[in-house]
């Protein structure tokens, strides 16, 4: 489903150029659960907006269902990227002044077509992440772990099938993290691509697989050994079983 061949990124300002991504081959499978690790600066956000439609690599092909996304105008990568890819940031990205309703129903606004049950399926949506009751709140009437899954509800409105996730459970603590993963578990059983970036070993395994990248390559690729379970690390802490 996702296809990079020796896909490099430079930064130009002015005369600097600084390279990030110096050749990074991989493929990702439809239903891949997928960790992206690495210290800071990397390139991993770099990568996620690459893989995400939001920019374009500078050399090297990344294709998407097999359509060269490096082809496409910026219009034909809106289209594409509306259609297929959901975000999550670590910093939730929600309008301060919206409701948790109309948050998540923005990406559908922003649709080619704006959908006659766009409400229904708002409220489907927040209901899948546990916040059927908090529909009317704001922002700052929530808390981050709630911020965090209305930002969650509105990647989903449009049904995407890859979910792309920038540091998710960096701004959270453990139990809004755990409950944060506890949703990307469930995304991913339901059939969806799910790509998620972290510094937290942890974290990263909860997916079943871990790319580590380094100084702008790919150092390590491989499958996690045990998967983590979020519901079960949830439930541990909730009876006290988990001192940590
Ligand atoms: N728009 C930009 N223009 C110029 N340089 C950029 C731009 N975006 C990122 N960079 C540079 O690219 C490098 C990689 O940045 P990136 O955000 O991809 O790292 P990262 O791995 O996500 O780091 P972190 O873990 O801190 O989020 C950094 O050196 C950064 O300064
Ligand atoms: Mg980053």
């Amino acid at each position: 489903m996702i296809e990079v061949v020796g896909l490099e990124k430079i930064y130009s300002a002015g005369n600097v150029a600084t390279p990030v991504l110096k050749g990074i081959d991989f493929h990702i499978d439809r239903g891949e659960y997928v960790a992206i690790m690495g210290t800071s600066g990397t390139g991993k956000s770099t990568l996620m907006n690459i893989l995400g439609c939001l920019d374009k690599p500078t050399a090297g092909r990344y294709l998407l269902d097999g359509t060269d996304v490096g082809s496409l105008d910026d219009d034909a990568l809106s289209h594409l990227r509306n259609r297929k890819i959901g975000f999550v940031f670590q910093q939730f990205h929600l309008l301060e002044r919206a409701t948790a309703m109309r948050n998540v129903m923005l990406p559908l606004i922003y649709a080619d077509e704006y959908p006659e049950d766009a409400e229904e399926r708002a409220e489907r949506a927040l209901a899948a992440v546990g916040l059927a009751d908090r529909e009317q709140y704001r922002p700052n009437e929530l808390s981050g772990g709630q911020q965090q899954r209305v930002a969650i509800a509105r990647a989903l409105i449009t049904d995407p099938e890859i979910i792309l996730a920038d540091e998710p459970t960096g701004a959270l603590d453990r139990k809004s993290g755990l409950e944060v993963m506890a949703i990307f578990k469930k995304l991913h059983r339901q059939g969806r691509t799910i790509i998620l970036v972290t510094h937290d070993r942890a974290v990263a395994e909860n997916a079943q697989r871990i790319i580590v990248l380094e100084d702008g390559k790919v150092a390590e690729d491989g499958a996690v050994g045990s998967q983590r379970d979020p519901d079960l690390e949830l439930e541990r802490l909730g009876t006290g079983e988990d001192k940590r």
